[in-house]
């Protein structure tokens, strides 16, 4: 029912937007042109005996042996529930750094964001089926799903946002935490690594995730609130080796956006090896713009800016991974 003053009142149509104004809608592709990679700024290696960052003198990595033949993977979960820590990028760059060690790398997208298939130039919300398909679908097998990328003999299971919808649904699976090692298993003779980028979480992935694992690998960015988290984390890898996964171990703690100008940068990394001794490695991770720059590329940084400082810390993770 109108009332008086209402009635009357002209209602007019207003216009249809045009494409300039209004709030963007979600079809909005927001990107940035891909620009060359910069006249490569040949860092420095750090050598044997020298005062590291972690503020030990640096131990002897050698090259590694060639292998004769690949498999079977040793598969690492790259985690820590804390967000934007270097998970993805560590994944992407140490995955590329082991291919040139003659490694075959399986690079898993264990991240219902896909920010790793982005980060290889792959379109998530375009593809058909994912490691989602693999896990929920008895008729899709892992091999159907696994992509090549530009990297030689480095390999990509892609995720997307579908796999936000397994949390949910394995819940009510039989051995719900065991379904990564079960969709990995038929591949696992063709890849000396296979490297699974988890969430920011605890959920049920990651520990999906820790219980498919031999080793864990904690990217862990120097800054004090990272701190905070790592106590949660280790509780949770040892529930996970107690219940789940007896042969699971922690490979070693990466510390990442090191910056070695700020005082409160090596305030934290000293914290960290007081903490946690030699589990951490004595590679770490400057902060660099260089690293948004190549999820931009679309490409690892062993590749992007195969001379920077960003490439040969990678190189010496993979060496050091390998080695232990
Ligand atoms: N060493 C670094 N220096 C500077 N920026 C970095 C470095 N490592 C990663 N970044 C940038 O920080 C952001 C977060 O990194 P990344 O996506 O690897 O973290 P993540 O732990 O996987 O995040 P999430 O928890 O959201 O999955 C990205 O924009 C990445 O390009
Ligand atoms: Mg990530």
């Amino acid at each position: 029912m109108s009332t008086p003053e209402h009635a009357g009142r002209a209602w007019v149509t207003p216009p249809p937007p045009t494409p300039q104004s209004g709030v963007p809608r979600a079809s909005v592709e927001l990107s940035l042109a891909p620009h060359a990679a910069p006249a490569d700024e040949d860092a420095a290696e750090q050598t044997v005996g020298e005062i590291g960052p972690t503020g030990r003198p640096l131990r002897y990595v050698t090259d590694p042996p060639l292998v004769a033949h690949h498999g079977p993977a040793k598969i690492l979960a790259i985690c820590n529930q804390k967000g934007g820590v270097g998970k993805t990028t560590s994944t992407i760059n140490l995955g590329a750094a082991l291919t040139e060690y003659g490694r075959r790398v399986l690079l898993v997208d264990f991240d219902p964001q896909g920010a790793l298939s982005v980060g290889l130039g792959v379109h998530p919300h375009q593809l058909d089926q994912t490691i989602y398909n693999v896990i929920m679908e008895r008729d899709v097998t892992v091999r159907d799903v696994i992509m090549h990328t530009p990297v030689e003999g480095m390999d990509l299971l892609p995720s997307n946002i579908d796999l936000s919808a397994a949390e949910i649904q394995l819940v009510s699976e039989v051995g719900r935490e065991h379904t990564l090692v079960r969709t990995l298993r038929p591949v696992i003779d063709l890849y000396d690594y296979v490297l699974v980028d988890c969430q920011p979480s605890l959920g049920l992935l990651t520990v999906n995730a820790l219980a498919a694992a031999d080793g864990v690998l904690i990217p862990l960015e120097c800054e004090f609130f990272s701190l905070r988290g790592v106590a949660l984390l280790i509780d949770t890898i040892e529930k996970v080796r107690e219940r789940l996964n007896p042969k699971l171990e922690i490979t070693g703690i990466l510390a990442t956006m090191y910056d070695p100008r700020t005082l409160h940068s090596r305030e934290v990394m000293a914290r960290v090896v007081e903490a946690f001794g030699d589990v951490v490695f004595d590679t770490v991770i400057n902060r660099t713009v260089r690293f948004p720059e190549t999820t931009v590329a679309g490409e690892p940084i062993t590749r992007w800016a195969p001379r920077s400082a960003g490439a040969k810390a990678y190189r010496a993770l993979a060496r050091e991974v390998i080695a232990r």
